[in-house]
């Protein structure tokens, strides 16, 4: 089954981002040269994903509808519901339940980035054979913060745990999930943690102990951020930099993104770049579209 919905989950209090986060939330902070919010979204149209929902604070609302709009200038649909309470990253299927309807889903974390060789090909490529869930985990030296996955040697999932206290395996569950449609249903079924939220990690146990839980692995060669800390935005912003500057491609870059997925055309991608007017980002996109096959 193809992946035809997708949710980022943009409501969290950021509290470790305080002060900075008081007033608006970190999807919209700037990460080098454009917001955070960007890069998960650019990585939901890699997947081949139009349909999205992002799942806001009431407070930051007008703000990503002033940013994103409905969409349409990047050939995709937007939509936006609120969190009113924090009742964890599951909790994303019951607010979502509507917008899931009967379909399959990928929930990505509105701060998590990623980058590497193939990457936008393998997620295209897993988005388009889902059976039951597939998470997405990287090799990370300190995995005690995270979802922790332990993997035997096929590369199958034998044991998830969230923030093990002991070290349990290398392996990082990222912010990054593919579901059929009975997320939202299981999602039901699920009771607040320790920390009174609906795990995520809890609801991927569902799928593995169904036998229903894949898992596509990135080792060293890719990057991933959790981008909820000012040092790991900060590294992130670095990497960016460095990459943007030597090679003369952007990351996260959306309107390059639904360009290159086919969304929208050369026409539209001037069209986008017109609006922001004169940055370095619009000039970027009147190249993209100049060098377009006419
Ligand atoms: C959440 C998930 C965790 C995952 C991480 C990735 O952690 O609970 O399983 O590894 O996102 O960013 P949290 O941000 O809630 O601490």
């Amino acid at each position: 089954m193809t992946i035809k919905k997708g949710i980022i989950l943009a409501a969290g209090k950021a509290t470790r981002l305080h002060p900075t986060s008081l007033a608006f939330g970190k999807q919209l902070m700037a990460v080098y040269d454009k917001p955070l919010i960007y890069y998960p979204l650019a990585a939901l149209m890699a997947a081949g994903i139009r349909d999205v929902l992002i799942i806001v604070t009431p407070r930051d609302r007008k703000l990503f509808e002033t940013l994103l709009g409905d969409g349409s200038q990047y050939g995709i649909s937007i939509a936006y519901e609120e969190q009113h309470k924090q009742d964890g990253i599951a909790g994303a299927f019951i607010i979502g339940e509507n917008f899931v309807g009967g379909d399959t889903v990928c929930l990505i974390l509105g701060d998590n980035f990623f980058h590497g060789p193939e990457f936008d090909a393998i997620l295209n490529k897993a988005a388009r054979s889902v059976n039951g869930a597939t998470i997405f985990c990287h090799h990370v030296n300190e995995p005690s913060a995270y979802g922790v996955a332990v993997l035997d040697a096929n590369s199958r999932v034998t044991r998830l745990v969230e923030k093990p206290k002991e070290f349990i395996s290398n392996w990082c569950v990222t912010g990054l999930y593919f579901y059929d449609n009975k997320a939202v249903e299981t999602a039901k079924t699920l009771t607040p943690s320790a920390r009174n939220e609906l795990e995520i990690t809890d609801l991927n146990i569902k799928y593995l102990e169904q036998g229903k839980l894949n898992a596509i692995t990135f080792d060293g060669s890719y990057r991933w951020f959790d981008l909820g800390t000012h040092q790991n935005i900060h590294d992130a912003a670095e990497f960016i930099r460095d990459h943007e500057l030597s090679t003369g491609q952007k990351i996260g870059c959306i309107d390059e993104a639904a360009y290159r997925a086919g969304f929208i055309d050369a026409a539209q991608v001037r069209g986008n770049a017109d609006k922001i007017g004169n940055p370095a980002y619009a000039n970027y996109l009147r190249k993209l579209a100049d060098a377009a096959p006419r």
